[in-house]
């Protein structure tokens, strides 16, 4: 009589594992894995657009911290007009972290590449939340928008 109620007990516990098993399946799959730590991007982007606008709807995920225009107001991050040639940490009225004021970084081309791939890697310490841009076509296309949108 126990044996019997053990395997009623059992055998439905052991199947509902088998079926949440089999159901659970196609999302751990190696092509989802990733998207786990890296939030999903709010653009859709494609291989086929022309980088400056690529790059537009990339650096929506920009936008929430940053304005590019010139004289525009400093959000969470520092306003970005003329920041090719300028100094890490330069922009006057914005409370930096102690590591970007005193960095001496000059921003252009290849290190504004390294810090967009990954900030907290490129300058310990600095405050920018940004988990990254993975692809280089991607941080390439962000990179034509900006100097576009923010060259004197
Ligand atoms: C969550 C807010 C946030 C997001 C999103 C963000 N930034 Fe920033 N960014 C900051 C902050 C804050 C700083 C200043 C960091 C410090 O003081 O350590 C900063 C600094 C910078 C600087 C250096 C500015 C200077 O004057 O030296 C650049 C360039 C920059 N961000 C570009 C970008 C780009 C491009 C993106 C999108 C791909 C981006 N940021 C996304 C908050 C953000």
């Amino acid at each position: 009589m126990k044996f019997t109620h053990l395997v009623l007990f059992v055998f439905p516990l052991a199947s509902m594992a088998l079926v949440s098993c089999g159901g659970d399946a196609p999302n751990t799959t190696a092509k989802h894995a990733p998207r786990a730590t890296t939030p999903a991007p709010i653009a859709q982007v494609s291989a086929e657009m022309p980088p400056i606008d690529r790059g537009a709807k990339l650096y929506k995920r920009c936008k929430a911290c940053h304005t590019l225009n010139q004289g525009g107001k400093h959000k969470v991050g520092p306003n970005l007009w003329a920041i090719y040639g300028s100094k890490a940490g330069s922009k006057e009225g914005f409370a930096y972290s102690k590591v970007m004021a005193a960095s001496t970084v000059i921003w252009d081309a290849e290190t504004l590449d390294a810090y967009i791939q990954k900030p907290s890697e490129f300058m310990k310490g600095n405050r920018m939340s940004f988990i990254g841009l993975k692809k280089q076509e991607d941080r390439d296309a962000v990179q034509v928008y900006l100097r576009a949108k923010t060259a004197p």
